[in-house]
Formats: structure tokens, C-alpha cells, sequence
């Protein structure tokens, strides 16, 4: 397994101890570490570049405008999208998806249906759900395998003229399954559909090319992928955005407004209403050109080796239950000590100074599906190194141990 000391040494984080060891950090499907450069991107502006963007009346304003609309472009590369106009600058997934499901949501009509999975992550659902709440639709669930995989046959049948949005994860964060999306898009359209994409957990590991996937649209968060919180991207084909209403009202989103009415900008600003996140941007900006830098080939390299070395490491202890085992997965591992609640599992692995998630990571209708409260979770990336495994897999030992 090639982790480079190189890239271990980007990330400041991995030198601090935690309970006075070295930490673990096992915890990247909730939020990855942050590279020097994206500290240093946000540090820049905050320290030396602070204005306001698109309300040029100065230098500096226009400088973080050129910085903003540069990482526009940049992420108009990542997607592999037509225009940077397709590019909607959000506050991450969760806002993205709330954005489509209140903008798409007002076109739906009593009986419609919005195809979902049982895998998806509640930010995937709630806003459906409130969508078709508001518009007698009907929110359908394409059910899980028990090795964690979709059940393809099961998504054919249940599209039907009535499907008009079909809203699905590209890797889910509990199982790490890796959804065929061209193949279940294009099935998606041959009955009309408007297709979605959560991007959250694949951003990092999977090159997100928006037309080879057939996706409409693409939500994903900047700090799933080495960027800072409270930022993220949304494409959308031209073609569906600028058929979209507005989603919030305010600055920057209009091109008049009146006593007696209001004209809107076109996309993508016509979605970014107030003051964006502006010094969290640039810090995507960095993320995204750390993760081209080093290049898919490489992280998806990196991600299937630790997760073959953990994956052989746990199955040697035995009494483990693995929860999501489909073909293709990448960097989550979800499982289980027999007879023994994730969370008490968490806390021993946490004295240990190992950071997992534990929990049902909101996805209970997927717990729910496998009839389990929730799973522990090991979640991996670039930097995480063989002894980061090694550690890992002997805290699980000494769990099960002080379980028993
Ligand atoms: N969605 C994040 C996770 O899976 C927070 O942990």
C-alpha cells in the first residue's frame, strides 16, 4: 500500500495526539482532514483578501470576485460540465438537495412519484419528503440487497411514467456502496425523469463526470473532500436550471427589483441569494485542486488497498458482522461485534484513540431495512497509513476482548 509520507505530512491534524496517542483518524466519511493548502487558502483570504464579491467598487472586491468566479471554473473542470454557469455555489449537500427538492418540488403533481433508495442519508430524504407533503406526491423506495447492493431489477420495475424525480446516492456513507449511476440514470430517462445525484461521500474518492453519469443534477459538500464546512457546489444541466423558480430571495439573485415586482438573475446566481461563503470557497478551491493534483487514480489506489488490509484484519478476529459488502464499495466499513451495541464498541475504540463513527449514521431507514440500531463505522482516505489499520484492527481486538 503506497501512502506517501508526502501527503501524510499536508495534513497538520495527523500530528496531534489524542488521550496521549497517536490519533487514529477513522472518521473521513463524516468530514475528511484538511490539506495545508486549504488552510492556507481560507487563512489568505481571511487574513489579507477579506471583501465582498460581485459588488465591484474596489480592488479588493474585484480581486476575491476574479478568486470566487475562478473557482467557479474550476469546478466546472471537476464536473466535467458544458458552462460555469452550470456551477451553483451552496452551503454544502444538505442545501443543495433542499434547493432541488422546494425548486423541482413545486412542478410535482398530486400522484407523482420522487424515486429514492433505502440507502439514502436523511438529507436525501426529508426534503423529498416535505416535497411531496406539499404537493400530494409519493416518495418511493428502491430496496437494498442484503450484501448492501441496490436491488437493480427491483429499481426497473418500479420506474413508470409517473416517476418524475429519481434522487439517488452516488456511494452511500453507511455501507460504502458505489451506485452504478449511468446505468440507473439512463433507465431513468428512457421514462423521463429528472435524475440527482448525492455526490457527498463520492466526491473523494470517484471522478464526478456529470456527463458520463447522465445526471441533471450533482450536490455534494466541500469538507467530504478535504474542504472547509459550510460550503459546496450543486451542477445543473442548463437545459433543467434555468427551469427552476428561485429557491431564497435576497442580494445578488436579482436583476431588478420593484415596488411592484422583481426580475431574477439567470443561473447560477439567480440560486445564491446574500453573501456567499466566500473564504470557505477559495478553501474548495484548494480541495479541488489537491484532489487533481494527486490525481483518482491514485486516491481510488490508496482507498482499495487500506481497505483490503482493514477489511482482511477484521475478518481474522471473527465474530464480526460486516453490514455492506457489495461488490463494488470504497472507503466506508461498516460493522458490528456480535451481540455488543456500536456505541459502546465507539467509545472503547475512541479511548484508544481512534476515531470511528458509531451510530446509525443518519440512515435509519437503512438500519431499519437490516433490523440493527445502527452500525460502527471506519471510514478511510488518502491519509490514512498501514498502521493507522494495524491500530485500528487491534482496538477492535481489544473491544471485543473487554466485551466478551
Ligand atoms: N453525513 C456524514 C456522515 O456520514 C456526517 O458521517
Amino acid at each position: 500500500m503506497s501512502i506517501d509520507q508526502a501527503v501524510r505530512d499536508q495534513f497538520p491534524q495527523l500530528q496531534r495526539r489524542v488521550r496521549d496517542r497517536r490519533l487514529v483518524y477513522l472518521d473521513s466519511a463524516a468530514t475528511t482532514l484538511k490539506p495545508m493548502s486549504v488552510i492556507e487558502a481560507v487563512r489568505r483570504h481571511m487574513s489579507e483578501g477579506a471583501a465582498n464579491v460581485h459588488r465591484g467598487a474596489h480592488f479588493l472586491s474585484d480581486e476575491a470576485t476574479e478568486q470566487f468566479e475562478h473557482v467557479r471554473e474550476l469546478a466546472r473542470r471537476f464536473f466535467n460540465a458544458e458552462s460555469k454557469n452550470e456551477i451553483v455555489i451552496t452551503r454544502g449537500t444538505t442545501d443543495g438537495l433542499n434547493l432541488l427538492a422546494h425548486t423541482l418540488g413545486s412542478r410535482l403533481k398530486e400522484g407523482d412519484e420522487i424515486l429514492l433508495s433505502q440507502m439514502e442519508h436523511h438529507s436525501n430524504i426529508v426534503p423529498w419528503q416535505l416535497a411531496a407533503l406539499r404537493h400530494r406526491a409519493v416518495v418511493r423506495f428502491v430496496p437494498v440487497l442484503d450484501n448492501g447492493a441496490l436491488d437493480l431489477k427491483a429499481f426497473k420495475s418500479m420506474l413508470s411514467a409517473k416517476t418524475k424525480i429519481v434522487s439517488l446516492v452516488h456511494l452511500s456513507n453507511a455501507l460504502g456502496t458505489l451506485n452504478p449511476l449511468a446505468e440507473l440514470f439512463t433507465a431513468a430517462k428512457s421514462v423521463g425523469a429528472i435524475t440527482v445525484a448525492d455526490a457527498a461521500q463520492s466526491a473523494s474518492v470517484t471522478p464526478l463526470d456529470v456527463r458520463a453519469l447522465g445526471a441533471d443534477f450533482v450536490a455534494l459538500s466541500a469538507h467530504k473532500m478535504f474542504g472547509p464546512t459550510g460550503v459546496g457546489l450543486l451542477y445543473g444541466k442548463m437545459s433543467e436550471l434555468e427551469k427552476l423558480p428561485p429557491y431564497q430571495g435576497g442580494g445578488s439573485m436579482i436583476s431588478e427589483v420593484r415596488e411592484d415586482g422583481v426580475d431574477f438573475l439567470a443561473p447560477p446566481h439567480r440560486f445564491e441569494a446574500g453573501t456567499p461563503p466566500i473564504a470557505e470557497v477559495m478553501g474548495l478551491g484548494a480541495a479541488m485542486e489537491f484532489i487533481l493534483e494527486i490525481g483518482y487514480e491514485k486516491l481510488k489506489s490508496h482507498e482499495r488497498a487500506i481497505m483490503a488490509a482493514a477489511e482482511k484484519g477484521l475478518n481474522a478476529l471473527g465474530g464480526i458482522r460486516r453490514i455492506g459488502q457489495a461488490p463494488e464499495h470504497s472507503h466506508v466499513l461498516s460493522f458490528l461485534i456480535d451481540g455488543h451495541h456500536p456505541s459502546d464498541v465507539g467509545a472503547i475504540l475512541d479511548e484508544q484513540g481512534v476515531a470511528v463513527r458509531a451510530g446509525h449514521h443518519c440512515c435509519q431507514p437503512l438500519m431499519r431495512r437490516f433490523g440493527i440500531p445502527g452500525t460502527v463505522r471506519a471510514s478511510f482516505s488518502v491519509y490514512t497509513s498501514e498502521e493507522d489499520v494495524r491500530d485500528f484492527v487491534a482496538a477492535v481486538k481489544k473491544a471485543k476482548d473487554l466485551l466478551a
